[in-house]
């Protein structure tokens, strides 16, 4: 993972004690064909509560219509649980579209609003790791019904620019789902602009990175297009950091 930076809020006796266990998880002994049916071994309270949250996101709108679109994909693993989620509880809505934004190499730009411990290029992934992406959601697709309908799509570049172009090509699309995470000013508050029209009563818009600390400009973006006070950025007991509105 040369070269890739991430911001961590993680104290140095939590990354020795996640590094000794990534020892403990390289050497386990569990037969290959029952490692994914035992993830749950090596799932740590922490992106447990990240699963069950965005769980509890996606069971908001599935009376909703439209489609998911997660803003800031990077490794993917969000569209992954929400293609899982529409497999369990609506297996034939063929409808709903998983759409994840990202450039696939991290930050494209960065804002003074985002204050100073930014880089372009942070959060960026491995050489064409959109690739290998398709591949684990096309597997996910596979193990659920209509298989055969491809019901995700992965819009590669500045989403600041591909939000256009891809609402343009798709003037059908309702949101019913919106999950920002680009932590970061300018592309939050250009696809909360261009989503703006798409939703409907009942939709969800959710952010990773409000009231934080060290991502400002995701907070920023929010103000400037909703305002704070008009409607209620509401959490979950599963996260102290995610947050969402539902548009009513
Ligand atoms: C924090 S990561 C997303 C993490 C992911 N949602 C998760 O839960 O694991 C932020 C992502 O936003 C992407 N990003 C930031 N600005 C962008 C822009 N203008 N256009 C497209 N992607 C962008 C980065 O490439 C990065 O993958």
């Amino acid at each position: 993972m040369k070269g890739i930076k991430v911001l961590t809020g993680s104290t140095s006796n939590e990354i020795e004690n996640r590094t000794s266990f990534m020892e403990i998880y390289r050497n386990n002994p569990v037969p290959e064909g029952e490692i994914l049916s035992n993830l749950g071994l090596f799932i740590n309270r922490q992106a447990l509560s990240r699963i069950l949250f965005m769980h509890e996101l996606y069971k908001k709108i599935i009376d909703v219509h439209g489609v998911v679109i997660e803003f800031g994909v990077r490794w993917g693993q969000n569209l992954a649980l929400f293609q899982s989620f529409r497999g369990i509880y609506e297996p034939f809505n063929y409808n709903r579209k998983i759409i994840g934004f990202d450039t696939f190499s991290g930050f494209p730009q960065v804002d003074e609003k985002d204050g100073e411990r930014l880089s372009v290029g942070d959060y960026s992934v491995t050489d064409g790791y959109e690739n290998y992406l398709e591949k684990i959601l096309d597997y996910h697709e596979s193990e659920s019904p209509i298989s055969h309908k491809k019901k995700y799509e992965l819009v590669k570049g500045d989403a600041t620019k591909t939000i256009t172009s891809y609402l343009d090509e798709h003037p059908e699309t309702i949101v019913s789902l919106a999950y920002f995470d680009f932590d970061i000013y300018l592309p939050t508050k250009k696809c909360l602009e261009a989503v703006l029209d798409r939703v409907t009563k009942g939709s969800v818009l959710a952010f990773d990175e409000l009231n934080c600390q060290e991502f400002p400009g995701e907070t920023l973006a929010v103000k400037e297009v909703l305002g704070l006070s008009k409607y209620g950025i509401k959490r979950s007991t599963l996260s102290p950091l995610c947050s969402y509105i539902v548009i009513e």
